[in-house]
């Protein structure tokens, strides 16, 4: 059989080599590879590809912008997004662009050569179907199949902004129940978790069973095979113990090929059974809220250890500063209670949290013979100090999945009047978070002790922000903390 050609474009060498060693070891395939998507267009012009593997983020021409032009060039050529991001939507934007499908970095060997196996299958179909005859029922299941995807398409936009709004998985929970709920319209819905051969429920309606031992029950059949059953009349509903009245469905929630949960749906309001879409939605579903929360972990893991790591060299700044202890610490708290009053968004709560505790973390390159300089600073001295944004800013720069963070760093000694540091922002081109924390920051500092000044007393630290609130500091900012302090 003739071996498919397949165009792997990626800035990342790495993601190519391996993308085209996973494929070309089949020997199915053959791989060509491309480092942009203007060398990319360029080889869809001239070569003749059965499908497209392309990243979405590269510098010059972006993925997106690839996709359309390849699409437009050859239309029936599959165009396959490889993403990294933690969120579908860019993935979702790219099918709207004509992208095929899409797989999530960290990919794994079998996702790669099933999507192939199966893109290129169809490819071969089509064209085999495209030279004969049985046009007409062909083009029927082709709209037919349009129509599902389309489907498909809308539940995962909106799953996807549903999901992202939320951070924590018991969140992620109650909302995989109300979706599928309300999607399947089905009157009892159950979402559990498989711990020690038990099923335990994390959130249902109109399931009153809070957990049930698996064994014996189709559950134990959905665990094992990692496949969905649906169970018409007759079997035993496992919540229940009781014989079925209604069809049954029970999808898997499988995140790195292990069962990890299971969904499951009962009593349809319309009392009739599952169609094949609705199936296929349930699955669809249950497979990308669980990368979801397989991101979610993997991504707090990922956080949490950076956030760890970044602390204690902060304590080490702190420690070696006795008059700084734990400032950090504190200024992240006002700053959050600030941004709470504010209502700034999740995320910028979250850039808080982590940017606040590393606002200083530049004063890592400033000598000590300044930093705990008792006296008054000589203007070098000073300008050494006033470093510390940048070079804070710096050390954050490669970890490109904090850009809020740096923001905070990098623009917390800013004043609104355009008279502060590094970048004389003025106003409103300061980020909210970095108004916040310059206020929590001045606010700490005026009433914990420093080397070069005396602590104020809460009554004249208050009176100084008053007094510097529309200069230094943005006047919503100040009132809403001094209102916290009540
Ligand atoms: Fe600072």
């Amino acid at each position: 059989m003739q071996r498919g050609r397949i165009l792997i474009v990626d800035d990342d060498p790495l993601v190519r080599d391996v993308l085209s060693a996973i494929l070309s070891h089949s020997g199915l395939y053959e791989t060509e590879l491309a480092g942009d998507g203007l060398t990319g267009i360029g080889k869809v012009k001239d070569g003749d590809y059965d499908m497209v593997f392309t990243d979405l983020t590269m510098p010059g021409k972006s993925g997106i912008d690839f996709i359309r032009e390849a699409v437009k060039l050859r239309p029936s050529l599959p165009v396959v997004v490889i993403t990294g991001n933690s969120t579908l939507d860019s993935a979702i934007n790219a099918m709207r662009e004509g992208a095929k499908d899409f797989i999530t970095k960290p990919f794994n060997i079998a996702t790669i050569t099933s999507i192939a196996d199966r893109i290129i299958g169809e490819q071969r179909l089509l064209s085999r179907i495209d030279r004969g005859d049985n046009r007409d029922s062909f083009i029927g299941r082709l709209n037919a199949e349009l129509f599902k995807r389309l489907q498909e398409i809308s539940v995962l936009q909106s799953l996807s902004s549903e999901l992202d709004a939320l951070y924590s998985n018991k969140e992620i929970y109650e909302k995989i129940v109300e979706m599928i709920s309300r999607l399947l319209v089905v009157k009892e819905v159950s979402f559990g978790i498989i711990e020690q051969g038990m099923l335990k429920i994390r959130n249902a309606v109109g399931v009153t069973a809070r957990e049930s031992s698996v064994a014996g029950t189709l559950f134990e059949r959905v665990v094992a095979t990692g496949r969905h059953t649906l169970t018409p009349f007759g079997e035993i509903n496992p919540h229940t113990g009781l014989p079925l009245t209604t069809p049954f469905l029970a999808v898997p929630f499988t995140i790195s090929g292990e069962v990890f949960g299971i969904i499951s749906l009962s009593n349809k309001a319309d009392g009739a059974t599952f169609t094949d879409d609705e199936v296929s939605l349930a699955l669809t579903f249950a497979k990308k809220a669980a990368q979801r929360i397989e991101n979610n972990a993997l991504y707090e893991v990922f956080y949490n250890n950076l956030i760890n790591t970044l602390k204690s060299l902060v304590n080490s700044i702190e420690a070696r500063d006795s008059y700084t202890k734990q400032h950090s610490e504190r200024v992240t708290t006002y700053a959050l209670k600030i941004a709470e009053a504010m209502r700034l968004p999740a995320e910028d709560k979250d850039a808080l949290r982590f940017g606040g505790y590393l606002h200083d973390i530049g004063k890592i390159g400033v000598r000590d013979t300044i930093l705990l300089k008792p006296g008054q600073l000589t203007p070098e001295e000073t300008a050494e100090i006033n470093l510390h944004p940048v070079i804070g800013g710096n050390i954050i720069k490669p970890l490109q999945f904090f850009p809020k963070e740096r923001e905070i760093i990098l623009h917390h000694h800013e004043h609104v009047d355009g008279s502060g540091y590094p970048d004389r922002l003025v106003g409103g081109a300061i980020p909210a978070t970095a108004r916040i924390l310059a206020v929590a920051d001045a606010y700490d500092a005026m009433t914990s002790s420093r080397p070069y000044r005396q602590t104020k007393t809460r009554d004249h630290a208050v009176q100084e922000l008053r007094r510097c609130s529309q200069t230094q500091f943005d006047p919503e900012v100040v009132c809403a903390f001094l209102q916290l302090l009540g």
